[in-house]
């Protein structure tokens, strides 16, 4: 039996993260592991929800918009046949794009910082990254990348926003650094010297 992690890409939007998540998976399917990847907001019930409330369709609070971030996490986590904690207890090694420190990063912009991490507390509690990597753009070529792959944007995807969140990540990091694994890589380079950074960090671990 391979060892199976649960590896967690984070980053502003635009940052790369689906990318890198696609090549990190095939060097671990490659290097023998079976890898199911997944996503925050979930495809589930309150993901959908989510998805309806960053593309603009439905508006509300923002703190009602953390605290469905929490419950969709917590479903995503438990859920008893596509959980995350289910597919671990399957053997898989489990990416996820986003987890807890986006909800530090953008939710506690508006919220407060301390409030959204006590409100992800059973999260944490229940199931903890082995890895979580950030992949570290500054916003404007964040902004570029999207700009010029979609003519919509959504909530956050504003380059004053996406400061301040890149801001507010770097805070919860030094805030969290003694109980998380964190990982930052330089995301303004080419796709593959990201992905051997990664894979670099990740392969030890194996
Ligand atoms: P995210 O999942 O973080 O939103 P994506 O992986 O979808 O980011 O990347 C956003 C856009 O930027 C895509 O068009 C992708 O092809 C491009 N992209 C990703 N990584 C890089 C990179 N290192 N250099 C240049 N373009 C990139
Ligand atoms: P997503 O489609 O993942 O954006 P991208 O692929 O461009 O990174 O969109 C998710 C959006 O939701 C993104 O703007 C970050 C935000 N978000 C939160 O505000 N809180 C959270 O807990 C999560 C997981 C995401």
């Amino acid at each position: 039996m391979k060892k199976n992690l649960f590896i967690v890409l984070e980053g502003i939007d635009g940052s790369g993260k689906s990318s890198q998540i696609k090549l990190m998976e095939e060097k671990l399917t490659a290097a023998g592991h079976k890898v199911a990847t997944t996503l925050e907001p979930s495809t589930g019930y309150i993901g959908s929800l989510l998805t309806d409330i960053l593309t603009g369709k439905v508006k509300t609070d923002h703190r009602v918009i953390a605290a469905l971030f929490a419950a969709d996490r917590l479903e995503h986590i438990t859920n008893p046949t596509t959980g995350i904690l289910h597919l671990l207890a399957e053997g898989y090694t489990v990416i996820s794009d986003r987890y807890y420190f986006s909800s530090y990063a953008y939710n506690g912009y508006y919220s407060g910082m301390d409030w959204v991490i006590a409100l992800n507390k059973q999260c944490s509690s229940l199931l903890r990254p082995d890895l979580n990597i950030f992949i570290d753009v500054p916003p404007e070529v964040s902004m570029a990348r999207i700009r010029a792959n979609r003519q919509t944007t959504e909530l956050f995807e504003k380059l004053e926003t996406l400061t301040k969140v890149k801001a507010q990540y770097f805070e919860a990091f030094e805030q969290l650094k003694n109980e998380e694994q964190i990982f930052i890589t330089d995301g303004n380079r080419p796709l593959q010297e990201i992905a051997s950074d990664i894979w670099n960090k990740v392969s030890t671990m194996l």
